[in-house]
């Protein structure tokens, strides 16, 4: 049974299934130039179903978010080490953003790394993708390191990160 984790219009967002793994990948190639190998979606599903959401409009998944879950050095905390959820990637078809899908997929995803007792989650971004780092910024991220470089054409990326434990 697929249970509705939250709606907004007429679509729905639910855990990721593996029948759902090809149009999320048919999305990643659409939207992003960072792509994975089929095994990559379907262990992050392995790893982490409760952050891989999907959102649907009349049974077309139409956006996606995946994470993982890492242990390592706090974000936050000196020296701490700590259990961190990394959203790996997310993205909404373009004819259906500013709708506050990319905002509720966020949402749940931080929802499903909590249920794994992670203190913590972190993203990279481009640093030219205003629209994807305001949204992280009004959900709670926050820019702490600029990777130099750290895509293959060379742009820079914000490392974000926000910490559920303050
Ligand atoms: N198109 C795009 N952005 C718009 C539009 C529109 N038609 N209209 C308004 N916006 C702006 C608004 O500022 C809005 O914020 P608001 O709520 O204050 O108005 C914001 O963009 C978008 O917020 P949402 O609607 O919640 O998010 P959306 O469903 O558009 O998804 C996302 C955001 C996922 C970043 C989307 O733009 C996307 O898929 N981009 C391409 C892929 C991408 O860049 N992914 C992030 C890479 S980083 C990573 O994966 C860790
Ligand atoms: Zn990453």
């Amino acid at each position: 049974m697929q249970v509705i984790l939250s709606q907004i219009g007429n679509c729905i967002l639910r855990r990721c299934e593996l029948g759902d793994l090809i149009p999320v990948m048919e999305i990643n190639l659409q939207t992003l130039p960072e792509h994975y190998s089929d095994y990559f979606y379907e262990s992050l599903l392995e790893e982490l179903p409760e952050a891989f959401i999907v959102a649907e409009i009349n049974g077309k998944v139409i956006g996606y978010v995946m994470c993982k879950t890492e242990y390592g050095f706090s974000n936050f905390k000196k020296l701490g080490f700590v259990k961190k959820g990394h959203v790996v990637s997310i993205a909404v078809l373009e004819q259906h953003r500013g709708k506050g899908i990319g905002t509720v997929l966020v949402n749940e995803s931080l929802k499903g790394v909590k249920m794994k007792q992670c203190g913590e989650m972190y993203l990279e971004v481009r640093c030219s993708n205003n629209d994807a780092v305001k949204l992280y910024e009004r959900l709670g991220f926050a820019i702490l390191q600029r990777p130099k470089s750290y895509y293959r054409d060379g742009e820079d990326a914000f490392l974000m990160a926000i910490d559920f434990t303050s």
